[in-house]
């Protein structure tokens, strides 16, 4: 079965996951930002997004390669400071695909990290400003210090998805 990660994201968190999760599947992995693979050369694709101010930054990639892409095994992992199971990552799911997206994907929610020092000035002075204003205490102490949420072991969610895909397939062969 051949398998493919394909992610976006800026600042190298979901790029991370992609890598960890390449370094126990073997996947290539693809930054979308930069290269343009053919996502039909694959069964199986990997997809990482972060999200920015309440959207998947894969949502134009996924939208726009969906019809070239449905019959295959999709996951897609996002990547946010918002925590899994939160009601507002489902949410903002939900506005960026179609039904049909949605039904035939498989979602995990990871968490990611956020160095402020490491963003341009204006993106930390809008997030400082937006932490100002937020309501949520949890929300606002992300927006104005950071986090760091990044371990390996989280990728087990999609690690045994691939293989219960992988072994899927071979039960059929
Ligand atoms: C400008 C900006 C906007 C963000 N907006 C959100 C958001 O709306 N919801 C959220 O949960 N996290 C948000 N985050 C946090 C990112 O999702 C998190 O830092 C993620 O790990 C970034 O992925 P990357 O390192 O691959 O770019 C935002 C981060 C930045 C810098």
């Amino acid at each position: 079965m051949k398998g493919a990660i394909l992610f976006t994201g800026k600042f190298g968190s979901t790029q991370q996951y992609a890598q960890w999760i390449s370094e126990h599947t073997s996947f290539p992995v693809f930054n979308l930002n930069k290269e343009n693979p053919d996502p039909t050369d694959y069964d199986l694709l990997v997809l990482g997004s972060s999200i920015m101010l309440m959207k998947p930054t894969i949502k134009k990639w996924l939208t726009t390669f969906w019809p070239m892409i449905k019959d295959k095994q999709i996951v897609l992992f996002t990547v946010s400071g918002t925590k899994p199971g939160h009601p507002d990552l489902q949410k903002w799911i939900n506005n960026s695909f179609s039904k049909e997206i949605l039904m035939h994907i498989n979602y995990i929610p990871l968490r990611g990290r956020l160095n402020l020092n490491e963003l341009p000035w204006f993106t930390r002075f809008l997030l400082k400003l937006g932490a100002i204003l937020e309501k949520d205490p949890e929300t606002k102490q992300r927006m104005a210090e950071g986090f760091d949420y990044m371990v390996k072991s989280n990728i087990s969610q999609i690690l045994k998805w691939v293989s219960e895909k992988k072994e899927r397939k071979l039960a059929l062969v």
